[in-house]
This record gives C-alpha cells, structure tokens and sequence, in this order.
C-alpha cells in the first residue's frame, strides 16, 4: 500500500488514495501503462514501444514533470479548473462541477466481431468512475489489438440523478504527449482540393481542429492527427503517434500546450450547439478515438492503421476491388438506356468488371434532368430508361460485367413527390423557411427521426431484395446541414441534432449491413467529404474527390494515404482538359495516377479514340497483375510532391516482400532540371528482384528492363529514371510517370 503525492498547480498538494496498480496494455510492439488507484483520477504512465517487464514495473506517473496533469479524464468544475475538461455537465440542481474518481477496473481478453463484421482479438481495460457526490458513472474503454498495433478507446456516460443531466462536453479520455520536438500533420481543404497536408511545430496555445458541415465531416478538415515526436515528421524513422476519431458527424480535436511538460490532445463529437440532456439511466457512449505509435516515422504509422483498417474497421477490407467505369463525369444527368449499355460494353472491352450508373436516372414527376429535384423519388425515370433496371441488369449481363446504382438516400429537393408528402421529415429551424442547398432546393432529411431511418434503409432494401444483381452502391450526400432544426426532436432536445442524426444514421448502416452483408458500397459525398472511420465499417471504398486531375490527386492522394489503404481510394481515369481544373495531363500520366489506388474510369469512352483505349486496356490489364499488392500490400512514401524536387514517387510492398510496385511522377517540367534517384524502400535487402515497366510507351525499354538487382541496391541507391519519354515528336507533351513491378525471384 502506498500514498502518491501529486503536485498540482500552484503548489498544491493532494493524496491520491491508496493501493494503486498500474495496468499495461500491449499491442504486438507497444504498452499503453495508466495508474489507477481507487477513489483516484486514472493518471497517465506511458505509451510508446513494448516495455521490458522491469521496465514495466518500475514506471510510474512522471511526477518530475512541470507542474503536468496527467489525468486521463478531467471533468470539470472541482480539480481540473484550469485544464481542458474531457467531460463538463450541468447537474440537474445546476451544480457545474463534477469530479470523476475511480471505482474499480477490470481487464478481459476479448474475442468479438469488429464493427466491419470480421472477428478480432484483443484485452479491454474498462474503468469505472463515479462523483463522490452525485449519481454519474463514466467508463473509460480501452481496447488494444491482439494482433495490429492499433489501441481504440472511448466512455460511456450515465447516471441517476433524479433529472436530466446536462452534458456540455463529452471528448475522449486525453492523450499526453510529451514536449520533446513535436511536429504536428493534419489535413485541411475544400471541395474538389481535399487532404492537403499541413506540418507545423506544437507551440504553446490550443490548437483547435473541427468541423461542423452536420452531415459530412471531411471535406474541409480532417479528423486525422499525426504526431512526429523527434522533429518534422519523416517517413521511414523516427517516432510518430497517429490518431483518427472514428466518427461521421462534427467533431472537435483539441491540442492543448500550456506550461507544463506535455501536449494533451483530447476529442470527441463538437459540443457547440450540441449539449446534451441525458436521461436517468440512458447511456451516452462517445464515439471511438484509435490511436497508433510507429517508431518507423510517418510509413510506420500509416501502415498500422491501414493495416487495422483493412482487417478491421473498412468492409471487406480483405477482399479485392473490382476496376469499375462510373458514368457521372462521361455522361453527367444525361442518362439513357442505349447510352449505359454502350458504356458497359466499352468498360468490359478494356478489361473492366462492373459499370456504375450515376446521378440522373430516377424522378417521374419531376425527372432529375439536372441537380435541383427529385431526390427522394427513387424511381426509374421511363423516358430515359424504358426497360428501368431490369434492362440495365439485363445489358450488363449481356455485356459481361456487374452492375451498380447511384443514390444520395439522406437528401431531397424542395421539389419532389417526397417532400411534398413528407415536408416534416426535413431538417429545418422552426418557424423559418429551410435554406437550401444544391440546386438551390436540396434538403438534408432529419435522420433523428426513426420514420426517416426506415425510410432511408428501405431505399437499399427495396433496390437490392427487388434487383438482387445489383453489385455496386455509391452512396452520396451532397448538403451540408444548413439549418438548425429537428422536427422530430422536442424542442427541448433541438441540441441533441447533431448526434441524433449521425446515430440515425449508423444504424440505418447496420440494418443495411445485416441484410446485405455482400454488396459493394462507396461512400461519396461532394467528393471526399466522407472519408472518416465512423462509417468505413460499412462501406467498402470512398471516393476522394470530385478533381480527377492526375496532378491534384497526387496530391490529394498523398494527403489520404496517411491514415486510409490504397484499396479504400476510388482513383479514376478521367477525360482531358479536366473537367475541374481545365488541365491537360496526357493520358499515361493519367492512368498512372490513378493505378495507385482503386483503379476505375470516369470518362465516355465513346469519345476516346483507339488509341487511347488501348492504352487504357493495357493499364487495366496491368494494373491486374499488381492488383493484389495495390491493394493488399504496405505502403510506402518514398518521395513527397510537397518537396521542391517536383516529384513524387511510392512503393506498394507485399506482405511476403516478393512483389512490389513503384509508382513515379513528375510534376513539372523545367529543362536542365535534374532528379534526385528516389531510393526505394520495404524491400528485402538481400532478396533479388527483377524489373519490368508496366503501361509502357515508350519506343524503346528503360535501360533496366527485365533485369533483376537486390532489394539492397534498390533501397540504398535506387534506379535511374529518364524525365521523359521516348516517344514521337507529335506525342511529347511535358508529363512523365513510370509504374515498375518488381518480383522477386
Ligand atoms: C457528387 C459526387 O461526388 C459525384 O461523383 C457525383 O456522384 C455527383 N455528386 C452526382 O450528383
């Protein structure tokens, strides 16, 4: 038994109750080590690399440290005035301070089936706190994999005062980084610019991360942090602590740094306009935080997470991607029956395996000839599609290749039978006129509601129990939330919108899941304003953009890959000049591009010319031969288009380290301009591999075409490649890209 002093600030001095145990979680390299004590606030120890069980035991909170707080959960109001508060309520006799000390603990091994359905093991640390003065219970959860290094944790909240309780902050249990020379990545952008990179020094303040779009959460900020701990990040060393909340709906990520020795980042859905009255006995489970530690820099934590991703927390994350043609950016609204069996023949001649028909074919009343009706209305417009889906099924069974619909399920249009008939089912203020959205007429439905929710999950049950063939959803949401205001709710629960919709709708995606655990489904939304781990459980991919410009996704895909796999990233082939930024990219470029993640097209191909198409076949059929090691193998960063050099460059290594695939881009063209030799990377050292150029187009092969060097020649000095390409005087233009495939012999 013993007593701990804590040293608060201002030199205040207060025992931690005693018998204090340390608990340590492992994942295959890392501990995650807490103090508990009973009648104490759970204190941080450690998270970092495997610690040796001497180590282990002789760890304990870093009370050395600077006046630093290291309780994993501040509540606020009693001893945490001065600290960022996890939790913050309104009692119901108005009293604002709370105090959350522990009751007990208790450890199990777990053996359950992960939110993608598949089976995962693990240990789960719960503990249990209450206030010594009122009714309220908080766990905290933590859950490390038995088998990724990935730890993911989250609270439960409830209690039994006689009222409501008021809770006006709710984040995660704080993570304590220390202040050795912390560089912080998160992603910023806008529509059609999304996952740009943005690196700075942690410096005292808060910084202050969040979004509040209502519906999508992505497009502008990210809820993705890494953490370089050793300097500006690097991709191959040094330590990194990466962290996603795996939430759909708008969020708040704070890093505070105040004078003491640590950073504490904390987060959790945004509180703003969103306090919540909890009932006696009803739970308030915040979503999940997951966190990684890599002490192989920035790679070393992607991998983790697209590891855990793909294994856990993405649908079919272990399974491979179909190369599909999606007809928005080839056709736009203008839809017909002869025109979609055109493109499904056209995708299936290169080599294709599913066409996806896109908005515009649905609405009787009001036909969906452009974006400001219909949604709401899905029915099969006859004009366009006399033979509706049945004749769709039927050509692409004809054609030989699977089928997939598109449908924004969430949404209407203030013209539209839906609305018309269910005006109460939006979300609006009271007493306003509903301002709108896309079109000018686009409303976000209230799926607080649960008449809103069955709705929504009878769309997808009735397109796939009444077309079973349907392979392919791509599920879009193309509003934002643009007034406060549920119809549903009480007015006294007006605050709880934001919540209640984004529970609404995970359970619309479990029912659907249920149901129909085997259709492909793409989460979309005005681009990559979905990509977010709440909701990858249920769907299979994303698509990251609205920009197919091969130039901006290199970028935008560099930004992504941070924290989502390959196999997750819809990357599609798409028609010159760019239909976003005019820019005319050639199409080797193009397809290289695309080749690094999910490979489709998004174009007519009844405007390309011969040429051109067999370009595109021989990039699907060479894209099927690294298809596996695209998706399914690590990644690896070699060469940032961030830099000045004006390339970029990535690997694709397989598990075995028997295959890879390098992918290099120039990014501008200045003549004289020399490139340094990208050192590749993952490779085994002592493992010979041989070289073949995939997409070729050049007249005549690259120097090193079909010979085979070690992976260590590879690694530490890389292969020369030529900035341009040898091809006729009328085919030059100022792109260059190479694809090499490695294997091992
Ligand atoms: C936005 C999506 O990002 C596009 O790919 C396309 O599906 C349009 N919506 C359709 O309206």
């Amino acid at each position: 038994m013993k007593t701990f002093l804590h040293i608060l600030p201002f030199g205040l001095l207060f025992p931690i109750a005693a018998a204090a145990e340390k608990v340590e979680l492992r994942t295959p390299a890392t501990s995650f080590v807490i103090e508990l004590a009973k009648g104490a606030e759970p204190m941080f120890v450690y998270y970092g690399p495997s610690l040796t069980a001497t180590d282990a035991a002789n760890l304990g909170v870093p009370t050395d440290a600077n006046w630093s707080h290291l309780s994993l959960y501040p509540a606020y109001g009693a001893t945490h005035m001065q600290d960022e508060p996890c939790l913050a309520m309104r009692h119901a006799d108005g009293n604002l301070s709370t105090q959350m000390l522990i009751d007990r603990w208790e450890r199990r091994s777990v053996s359950d089936t992960a939110p993608n359905g598949e089976p995962r093991q693990g240990e789960e640390l719960t503990v249990y706190l209450s206030d010594p003065l009122y009714p309220v219970h908080v766990e905290l959860h933590y859950l490390a994999y038995a088998d990724v290094d990935m730890m993911e944790y989250w609270t439960v909240i409830r209690h039994d005062e006689r009222r409501n309780v008021t809770l006006t902050q709710y984040a995660n249990p704080v993570l304590p980084i220390h202040r050795d020379n912390v560089y912080c990545t998160h992603f910023t952008g806008s529509w059609a610019a999304e996952a740009q990179l943005s690196e700075h020094a942690l410096e005292p303040g808060t910084l202050l991360i969040q979004d509040k779009d209502g519906t999508r959460n992505s497009g502008m900020r990210r809820n993705e942090m890494l953490f370089a701990l050793d300097g500006p990040a690097r991709e191959n060393e040094g330590h990194v602590i990466a962290t996603a909340l795996l939430y759909s709906g708008n969020y708040r990520i704070l890093v505070d740094t105040d004078n003491t020795d640590y950073h504490y980042y904390m987060a959790g859905p945004s509180p703003d306009n969103a306090e919540y009255h909890l009932r006696r006995g009803e739970t308030f489970t915040t979503p999940r935080s997951a966190v990684t530690y890599s002490t192989h820099g920035t790679n070393g934590a992607s991998q983790n997470f697209h590891r855990w991703a793909r294994r856990y927390q993405l649908r079919h994350g272990n399974a491979e991607r179909m190369i599909l043609l999606n007809s928005w950016e080839g056709v736009y609204f203008n839809i017909n029956q002869e025109g979609m069996a055109q493109m499904m023949r056209d995708i299936k001649s290169m080599g294709g395996e599913l066409f996806v028909m896109d908005d515009g074919w649905f609405g009787t009343k009001y036909p969906r000839l452009t974006d400001n009706c219909a949604l709401g209305d899905w029915e099969v417009d006859t004009t366009k599609l006399p033979e509706g889906i049945d004749g769709l099924l039927r050509d692409a069974r004809e054609a030989g290749v699977k089928f997939g619909i598109w449908i924004e399920p969430e949404m209407t249009n203030t013209v539209s039978e839906l609305y018309e008939k269910h005006p109460e089912w939006v979300i609006k203020a009271p007493g306003r006129e509903p301002v709108t959205g896309r079109g000018g007429t686009q409303l976000v439905l209230d799926l607080a509601n649960p008449a809103v929710q069955d709705y929504v999950f009878s769309i997808v049950d009735r397109l796939l129990s009444q077309w079973p063939d349907i392979a392919y959803i791509k599920w879009d949401a193309n509003a934002p939330m643009m007034n406060h205001g549920s119809q549903y709710l009480s007015a006294d629960d007006q605050s709880h919108l934001n919540i209640a919709y984004h529970r609404g709708l995970i359970d619309v995606c479990q029912r659907i899941r249920a149901k129909y655990p085997d259709v492909i489904i793409q989460d979309c939304a005005s681009g990559g304003s979905r990509v977010n781990y709440g909701l990858l459980p249920f769907f299979d991919e994303f698509w990251v953009s609205d920009n197919t410009d091969a130039l901006q996704r290199i970028y935008m895909q560099w930004g992504t890959s941070y924290f989502y796999p390959a196999i997750a990233m819809a990357s599609h082939i798409s028609a010159v000049p760019n239909h976003a930024v005019f820019r005319t990219t050639s199409l080797k470029f193009r397809c290289d591009v695309a080749m690094s993640g999910r490979l489709g097209m998004e174009i007519q191909p009844k405007n390309m010319s011969d040429e051109e198409k067999d370009l595109c076949r021989q990039a699907i059929n060479d894209y099927k031969l690294v298809r596996k090691t695209v998706q399914h193998g690590d990644l690896y960063r070699l060469n940032t288009p961030y830099d000045a050099d004006r390339q970029a460059a990535l690997m694709y290594v397989s598990a075995q380290k028997d295959e890879a695939v390098f992918f290099w881009y120039k990014l501008e063209t200045m003549k004289n301009h020399h490139f340094p030799i990208v050192r590749m990377a993952g490779l085994k050292p002592d493992a010979m591999y041989t070289v073949t150029e995939l997409n070729r187009i050049d007249k005549s092969p690259l120097s090193f075409e079909g010979q085979t060097f070690s992976g260590a020649y590879l690694m530490n000095h890389g292969l020369l490649l030529p900035a341009d390409h040898d091809v006729e005087w009328n085919r030059r233009n100022d792109w260059a890209s190479r694809v090499l495939r490695l294997q091992a012999r």
